[in-house]
């Protein structure tokens, strides 16, 4: 089983219930849990680099095999439940370890993510995404996404740390995670089948899930919908505090 890197935060996991696992979006790393974590001072939070992010190793297959290795390195670090939460790419592979590994999560939650599939042209355009980065463009080929990631108005500081971000995106990572997302499967019937507290939060601005797509996972967890005004795709990164407050509840009421 391969083991993913990971750090955790917080009080230890006896004196706080089970952990917060955060996973991060695509394609950065942990790293942009950092200012979420610091508002988060009662909970016990593990965070895990998704396969060639961060301080990942590669690893082949898909998201059903990066679930599987979320699984393992909880595993070996003797995680039994957790509260897992991911945000875009980490909610798809959220998805994968609930219909995996059920058994494992006390809490779900669902940022800024989607249950469903892409339609034929954004798959296309992620395997197009996936050669150019192991081409000349390399870590260019994220550059643009700045514009899609952050809401309309973001602070300069960040819009800066994030372009930092994607110029540091590995080439072989981008088209790992790229050729898996595209690859990935419908869940939405795997919420219906869950039967844990959950949470639902999209940045109001998000403009690549949308608020249909997020009804539509809500009413199968059977809750409702959290918004953060004034955040777009990265809602963790540019309202901290406010998903802070939202994961915070969502621990809680899995604990
Ligand atoms: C992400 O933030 O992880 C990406 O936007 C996911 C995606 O490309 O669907």
């Amino acid at each position: 089983m391969h083991k993913l890197a990971w750090r955790r935060y917080g009080p230890g996991s006896d004196g706080g219930g089970p952990p917060l696992v955060l996973l991060h979006a695509f394609p950065l790393d942990s790293r942009m849990w950092t200012d979420t974590i610091a508002a988060l001072p009662q909970v016990p939070v593990l965070t895990i680099d998704a396969p060639g992010f961060g301080d990942s190793p590669d690893l082949g297959g898909g998201l059903e095999e990066y679930a599987d290795a979320v699984a393992g390195t909880l595993g070996a670090v003797g995680v039994r439940r957790a509260v897992v939460a991911g945000l875009s790419m980490g909610g798809y592979t959220t998805l994968a370890l609930a219909e995996r590994q059920p058994g494992l999560l006390a809490g779900i939650g669902l940022l800024d993510t989607k249950a469903r599939v892409d339609p034929p042209q954004a798959r296309a355009a992620r395997l197009q995404m996936a050669e150019a980065a192991l081409g000349e463009q390399g870590a260019q080929v994220v550059a643009p996404m700045i514009d899609t990631l952050l809401g309309q108005t973001p602070p300069e500081e960040v819009r800066t740390e994030v372009s930092g971000w994607l110029t540091q995106a590995p080439p072989s990572g981008i088209a790992w995670a790229q050729r898996a997302m595209a690859a990935r499967e419908d869940r939405l019937a795997t919420l219906r089948q869950l039967d844990v507290p959950a949470l639902v939060l999209r940045g109001a601005q998000d403009a690549t899930a949308s608020l249909a797509d997020h009804e539509e996972m809500a009413a199968a967890l059977g809750t409702d919908v959290v918004e953060v005004d004034g955040a777009g795709h990265l809602s963790a990164v540019e309202a901290p505090d406010q998903v802070a407050t939202a994961l915070a509840d969502l621990h809680a009421r899995a604990r």
